[in-house]
């Protein structure tokens, strides 16, 4: 993230019903507001990187890489979370179908098990180079999956890579403040929190479902289709769609 990224992210006007308090993990109240928590988070480490990313890069690096690790030890939500964006993804008709970009890819569970079977040709982006071995040693005989992007998204250059396709994004959802999980320097947000962050990026959301049949133990995932074009019709879903599975950026 460069310093201009961080001005930026400093100088969003968040909403009243937005600014309010946020906790930890553990339920604690830690920040009176969502400026404050940038302002005590984006800090530099002794590399004089955002230790944001690099704590996330760090967490990340312990975890296995298996399917167990992407999904924290509940593989089990792998088939219900699979079905669920087949149909979302399925019901957007008008959707082009060439090309995939999987964000957050880890080994590729989701390129495997939802992209592939959808789409001609996927991508992987993924910060994490071993979970990226991981993926070429499963994907090794399969000629559709063509680049594997070793990079952060905050450091991902889009341009000349979607434009204006649909982004379709699976958000864990507070319901109400946020919550900021310290090990893998994430943020859970409100619903109403998110679609101020789309709008601020000229996104315009064109479907929205919660994620059905998840376990009640876990904070429940919002599925968007999100278009970098504003649009005035309902749906102007075109040629290819990007998924984003990361909440830490
Ligand atoms: C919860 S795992 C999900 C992996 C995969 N999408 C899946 O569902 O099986 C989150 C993944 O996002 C990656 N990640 C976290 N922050 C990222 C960032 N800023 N840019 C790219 N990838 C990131 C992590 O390394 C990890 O592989």
């Amino acid at each position: 993230m460069t310093d201009n990224q961080k001005e930026q992210h400093q100088q969003l006007n968040y909403p009243k019903s937005i600014q309010v308090k946020g906790t930890d993990s553990e339920g604690t109240i830690v920040y009176k507001n969502l400026n404050e928590l940038w302002s005590k988070e984006l800090v530099n480490d002794n590399n004089n990187d955002l230790k944001w990313y690099t704590s996330a890069a760090d967490y990340w690096k312990s975890v296995d890489a298996t399917v167990d690790g992407m999904l924290g030890g509940l593989s089990y939500v792998s088939d219900t979370d699979v079905e669920c964006s087949n149909k979302f993804i399925t019901e957007m008709t008008s959707l082009g179908r060439g090309r995939a970009l999987d964000c957050g890819a880890g080994i590729g569970r989701v390129t495997q098990h939802l992209l592939l079977p959808l789409f001609e040709k996927v991508d992987l982006l993924e910060q994490n180079p071993l979970f990226l071995d991981e993926a070429k040693i499963i994907f090794k005989d399969e000629k559709r999956v063509v680049n594997y992007f070793a990079v952060g998204l905050q450091d991902f250059d889009f341009k000349d890579k979607n434009n204006g396709e649909p982004i379709k994004y699976d958000y864990n959802i507070a319901k109400k403040g946020f919550i900021m999980d310290k090990q893998d320097s994430s943020v859970t947000r409100t619903d109403e929190h998110l679609r101020y962050l789309f709008s601020q990026a000229d996104a315009t959301v064109t479907k929205s479902i919660l994620q059905p049949n998840f376990p009640k133990s876990l904070f429940p995932v919002r599925l968007y289709a999100i278009n970098s074009t504003p649009t005035t019709t309902s749906t102007s879903e075109t040629s290819t769609t990007t998924t984003s599975e990361t909440s830490n950026v």
